[in-house]
């Protein structure tokens, strides 16, 4: 009993270029954000509104929602630490906010300088801030599968941190396997035990393919009713903070198997080609996506 239909929401031009070591000039960008938009995405996580000294790669947030302004259907969201970065996420016109914690204390600290509890705290200050101004929040949880620092997470914790953000008012919380060492069983525990307190339309998935388990896992989740998956153009991505990281579930793997299960994406695949050609073309070098590399060489 599949969905019909799933949301695919896009992170390469954040979670991808945030973990490329040389900065694409905003036009470059651009380009790859309207080579999305042209394949049919609709929710695309453009940059992010954190410190230009932890992540240089972004820090021309300002002028990235300048250049591609707003289009008709299609929703942009940009990361959003703190206070200070919903400001700028509201004088640049952002209409979703995407607030991100981390379930291992030692994960928390590397990426935001925090304890989970601050975490926590801060998050939801953000979230009900944002609320007043009028975007629409999404909530990332990270190092749920698993931990570069810790390795184990308990699933208690993952449950608890859970509904701390969604009660603080997100619409949707995004689970990450940060470094992609999830399997699916693990998955299909993980989701029953959140699926006892979370309504499914409430979580996304955001598996990263380090060891290529992404796609099997983003199968347990479809087969659970998960409607929504986070994933990067050609494959791209990565957490500076999170060694070993490597890219997102490829949209394009994605998209294929979904289509060819006759689950609707409202995306079109050859056009999703050409999205990760520019991508390629752009970055410098070969992506690591399947379906990108088998359409290329045919
Ligand atoms: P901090 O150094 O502890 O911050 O960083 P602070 O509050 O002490 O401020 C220090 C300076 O930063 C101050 O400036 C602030 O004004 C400035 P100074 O007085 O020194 O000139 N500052 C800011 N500037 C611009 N925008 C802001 C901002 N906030 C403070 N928003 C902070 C704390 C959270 C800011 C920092 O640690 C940070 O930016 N971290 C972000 C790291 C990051 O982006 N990691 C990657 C994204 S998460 C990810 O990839 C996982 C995900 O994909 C899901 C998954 O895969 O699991 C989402
Ligand atoms: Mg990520």
């Amino acid at each position: 009993n599949l969905p019909e239909q799933v949301d695919v929401y896009e992170v390469g031009p954040r979670d991808g270029l945030q973990n490329e070591l040389r900065t694409l000039p905003t036009r470059d960008k651009a380009r790859l954000i309207e080579a999305l938009i042209a394949a049919g995405e609709k929710r695309i996580e453009v940059t992010s509104f954190v410190s230009p000294k932890w992540i240089p790669q972004l820090a021309d947030a300002e002028e990235l929602l300048r250049l591609v302004g707003r289009r008709e259907g299609v929703t942009f969201s940009a990361l959003v630490p703190n206070l200070k970065g919903l400001t700028r996420a509201k004088e640049a016109g952002l209409e979703e906010a995407a607030v991100f914690i981390s379930a291992s204390e030692a994960h928390s600290k590397k990426n935001i300088n925090k304890t989970i509890a601050e975490a926590v705290a801060e998050a939801r200050q953000t979230t009900e801030a944002a609320l007043k101004a009028g975007l629409r929040v999404r909530g990332y949880l990270s190092t749920v599968w698993g931990c570069p620092y810790e390795g184990d997470v308990p699933v208690s914790r993952v449950v608890e941190i859970s509904r701390a953000l969604l009660d603080g008012g997100i619409y949707q919380l995004s689970l990450g396997d940060t470094i992609g060492v999830g399997t699916p069983r693990q998955t299909d525990t993980l989701l029953n035990a959140l699926l006892e307190y979370v309504p499914v339309e409430k979580l996304a998935l955001h598996l990263h393919d380090t060891r290529g388990t992404a796609l099997a896992n983003a199968l347990v989740g479809l087969q659970l009713g998960v409607k929504t998956f986070d994933a990067s153009i050609g494959g791209l991505g990565g957490c500076p903070y999170a060694p070993g990281a490597a890219g997102n579930l490829a949209t394009e793997d994605l998209v294929y198997m979904l289509h060819g299960m006759g689950v609707k994406t409202g995306i079109q695949l050859d056009k999703l080609v050409e999205a990760g050609m520019v991508a390629q073309e752009l970055i410098g070098r070969k992506l690591a996506g399947k379906f990108l590399q088998a359409a290329l060489g045919e």
